[in-house]
């Protein structure tokens, strides 16, 4: 079970790859690679929006998540031959357990870590609030000629 971290868009989407292994268990051992197809698709779009949200709000520890991301994703894609030749069990362990655990681990550290830093970022913006210069500085000075 994912932590809520109370950032809504990690929170919608983790409980949406959560809820995906919520019936592992009565599937029959035919449909799990479906499954990790699903997942693992499900976790690609999550980790890129992920990283769009991190870069708009000037998260710190981007390009360290982004990382981990690239090695989440890379681990996963080797999961996804080795179920190509594995026996039934260890498809069902690797599905079933193993995939499920990454992604909480992962949700767990980084992207607690992330929502920590925006939580903060909040409170200091709703405290702070300070006027902001306008925007209408920094036209062209250069004319035709
Ligand atoms: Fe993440
Ligand atoms: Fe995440």
């Amino acid at each position: 079970m994912h932590e809520r971290l109370g950032v809504p868009l990690m929170d919608r989407e983790h409980a949406a790859i959560e809820r995906l292994f919520a019936d592992v268990e009565s599937l029959p051992d035919e449909a799990l690679p479906d499954l990790f197809d699903k997942a693992a698709r499900e976790l690609r779009g999550h980790c890129a929006r992920e990283e769009a949200m991190m870069a708009k709000a000037r998260a710190p520890r981007l390009l360290l998540h982004m990382d981990l991301h690239a090695r989440l994703l890379a681990e996963v894609e080797q999961m996804r031959k080795d179920i190509e030749t594995a026996p039934p069990a260890t498809v069902r362990e690797l599905v079933g357990t193993v995939l499920p655990l990454m992604i909480s681990n992962h949700v767990a550290t980084e992207d607690l870590a992330t929502a920590r830093f925006l939580a903060h970022q909040r409170k200091s913006a709703a405290a702070d609030d300070p006027p902001k210069p306008s925007a209408g500085a920094g036209a062209s000075r250069r004319g035709r000629g």
